[in-house]
């Protein structure tokens, strides 16, 4: 049985279920719940939390921490969203935040692909830095000159004004209680030029919203767009990456007062 958009996978009949179907995977989950245990009592937040997560997950494969088990599929996960954010008119001279950037699976292509000095990527893991500038000098990119900035929080506060025309956080949010992509979403329209958008990803749910061990939630739709829409910012789902082999989903939010661009079936931008 696969999991439906409807699936709660907190629920303990889904959980008996999956370990019936899955055996092989009952001991990894049991690992998993006793470190989330440990980090519940321990972790001062829920980004003291991931980053203990990831830590421990970049030891062992910095692949595997960013969700690839396999080298093939950490290029493919990284070229899909280069690719799909090329269709939608990635320029050299655009200037691009990642939120979330981990290892750059898909940063390492958006910095050979901008211009000098115009990547930015911040995460919490020192870890998973560390493993993006091991991911730089194999690929050569060291003139590039990228930014990459370890952040305690997301209200963005060491970046400048109107300054990026694209943000992108891939499978963050997925990550992320309500309140820290709150704080996101509070703080991004101050970031980012007029005509900027931020695409993110998210695990959606058609069913009750949930999480499991506080390292996946599933969100409805509509409660992140209302919650875009609290904080003044436009928010529509992309429907076209919902066609690509993934199981997150992509929300597009824009300033509210974006203005001059206009976007056609496939999202495609018209006008800077
Ligand atoms: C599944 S990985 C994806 C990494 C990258 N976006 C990619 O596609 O390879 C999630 C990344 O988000 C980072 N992260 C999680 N919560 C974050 C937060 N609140 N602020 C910034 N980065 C965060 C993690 O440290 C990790 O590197």
């Amino acid at each position: 049985m696969t999991a439906s958009r409807t699936t709660d996978r907190a629920r303990l009949g889904h959980r008996l279920r999956y370990a019936y179907r899955h055996p092989d995977r009952v001991v990894p989950y049991l690992r998993r719940l006793g470190r989330d245990w440990r980090l519940r009592l321990t972790a001062r937040d829920h980004v003291a939390y991931y980053r203990a997560v990831m830590k421990a997950d970049t030891a062992k494969s910095p692949s595997a921490a960013v969700g690839s088990a396999t080298e093939d599929r950490w290029l493919a996960l990284g070229e899909m969203q280069f690719d799909y954010l090329l269709r939608h008119g990635l320029a050299p001279e655009d200037r691009m935040l990642e939120i979330g950037c981990g290892g750059l699976r898909a940063g390492w292509r958006f910095i050979e692909h901008l211009d000098v000095g115009h990547y930015h990527g911040i995460d919490i893991s020192p870890e998973i830095l560390l493993a993006a500038g091991d991911t730089l000098a194999a690929r050569g990119l060291q003139a590039k000159l990228p930014h990459l900035t370890l952040v305690r929080d997301l209200r963005l506060s060491a970046l400048p004004s109107g300054y990026f025309t694209v943000v992108h956080a891939h499978s963050v949010f997925s990550h992320s209680p309500i309140e820290v992509i709150d704080e996101c979403l509070r703080h991004i329209a101050r970031v980012m030029a007029p005509d900027a958008f931020f695409d993110f990803t998210f695990n959606r749910t058609t069913g009750k919203e949930h999480h499991v061990l506080r390292e996946d939630f599933y969100y409805r739709v509509e409660t992140l767009t209302e919650l875009a829409a609290s904080r003044s910012l436009s928010a529509r789902l992309m429907e076209d990456w919902e066609q690509l082999p993934h199981k997150q989903s992509k929300i597009r939010v824009r300033r509210g007062d974006a203005s001059g661009t206009q976007e056609v079936g496939t999202g495609e931008r018209l006008q800077r």
